[in-house]
């Protein structure tokens, strides 16, 4: 998979930009605040119809304008498709091959994995950050999971609406059956997801940060083990926990425990990394976990997802880095990098270099 080209409308400080990218390394090169991280979340924004940085979609149209799009061309096993993304602010458009698709009809053209410094709160951040990062990897490889994480969403604020305004057991009860339905859903997904990245994950810390660490689900609720029972086990499970909290909930006032609660456990030997990591462990485990997902991911589209690594260097000790690109000389996708020094990354063949100065990019010199 690669994207070849891309267009930028009004997007963030990039008034207008066409490119043509390499298949293999683009390098994206500027001074702080020149617009390289722009450049990287507007492909991100056309694979995953997310912004990378959390925040608001009019964030993403120029100042003073009053709408932005990106275009791009995708290869996915010699077939070509054009994508689209564009919003006035309120809404996102996606379009595929000039038609305006539905969210889950847009998905396929383009897989992305990102790295950028904000992944080190994989390790150091809330719970939520690592339900999140779950929940897209697995989106990646099952478009049908989004669908879920909302429906939960929507289901659990319902649920915890009824309970602030202690409406009738019968409706808070209602909103449990759906919340346990899609609950379990969620469930046997994170857990089979995590426990097919678990070895990979091990194998590949223990490469690059010659320690001992593991990756393991833990689960918001008690339930029995997710990955030798089934949905509708869970989902009884789940109702029964839920109507036996009922009443505290509603004291409290929110929906206290459920797969909301979820989350990823990174342990160093026998300790929590988020307690324990160093600096450097901490780098070396964010960068396990991705390339863990990478593989996954690969394996799963029978083709490499694109790697967006956003000023990587600066955040990689030097052992590190080398680690990192041997490991993409060896992954044979296309992979965008930003620096704020070219000398920085070491990759001289294969690659196009782009040069970005106050949102202009120019490409710099073609190598083959
Ligand atoms: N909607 C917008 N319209 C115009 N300019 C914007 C918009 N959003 C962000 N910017 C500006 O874009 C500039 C470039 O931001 P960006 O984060 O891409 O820089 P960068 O090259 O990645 O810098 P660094 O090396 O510091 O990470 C910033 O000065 C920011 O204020
Ligand atoms: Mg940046």
């Amino acid at each position: 998979m690669r994207l070849t080209h891309i267009a930028l409308d009004r997007y963030r400080n990039i008034r207008s930009a066409q490119l043509e990218f390499h298949p293999r390394f683009n390098l994206i090169v500027g001074e702080n605040g020149q617009g390289k991280t722009n450049l990287l979340s507007s492909i991100y924004w056309l694979s995953t119809l997310t912004p990378l940085r959390s925040g608001r979609l009019k964030n993403l149209i120029t100042w003073g304008e009053r709408e932005t799009s990106v275009k791009g061309r995708s290869e996915v096993s010699s077939l070509y498709h054009e994508i689209e993304v564009k919003t006035n602010g309120e809404r996102t458009f996606p379009f595929r091959e000039g038609h305006p698709r539905k969210n889950r009809e847009y998905f396929g053209a383009l897989s992305v994995v990102s790295f950028t410094p904000n992944d080190l709160d994989l390790v150091r951040g809330q719970p939520e950050v690592r339900r999140k990062f779950l929940d897209r990897a697995i989106f990646n490889e099952q478009s049908a999971h989004l669908e879920a994480v909302l429906r939960y969403q929507k289901a659990l604020s319902r649920r915890n609406t009824f309970l602030k305004e202690r409406k009738s057991e019968q409706l808070i009860r209602a909103y449990e059956a759906t919340l346990a339905e899609v609950g379990a859903r969620l469930i046997m997904a994170r857990a089979s997801y995590v426990h097919s990245l678990s070895s990979v994950y091990s194998n590949i810390l223990h490469g690059i940060g010659n320690f001992s660490g593991t990756l393991s689900y833990k689960l918001g609720v008690p339930v029995v083990d997710p990955l030798s029972s089934t949905p509708q086990v869970i989902q009884q499970q789940l109702m029964s926990y839920w109507s036996q909290h009922r009443e505290s909930d509603i004291q409290r006032g929110f929906t206290q425990r459920g797969p909301h609660n979820d989350d990823l456990s990174l342990r160093l030997l026998d300790r929590s990394a988020r307690d324990f990591a160093s600096q450097g462990q901490q780098r070396a485990i964010v960068l396990a976990l991705k390339i863990a997902q990478i593989e996954s991911l690969s394996e799963r589209l029978q083709s490499r997802p694109i790697l967006l690594l956003d000023d990587v260097s600066s955040e990689l000790d030097r052992g590190r880095a080398t680690q990192l690109f041997d490991f993409l000389r060896r992954f044979d996708g296309q992979v965008f990098l930003t620096t704020t020094h070219e000398d920085y990354v070491p990759v001289i063949n294969d690659r196009k270099l782009w040069r970005i100065v106050a949102g202009q990019v120019s490409e710099v010199s073609a190598r083959i």
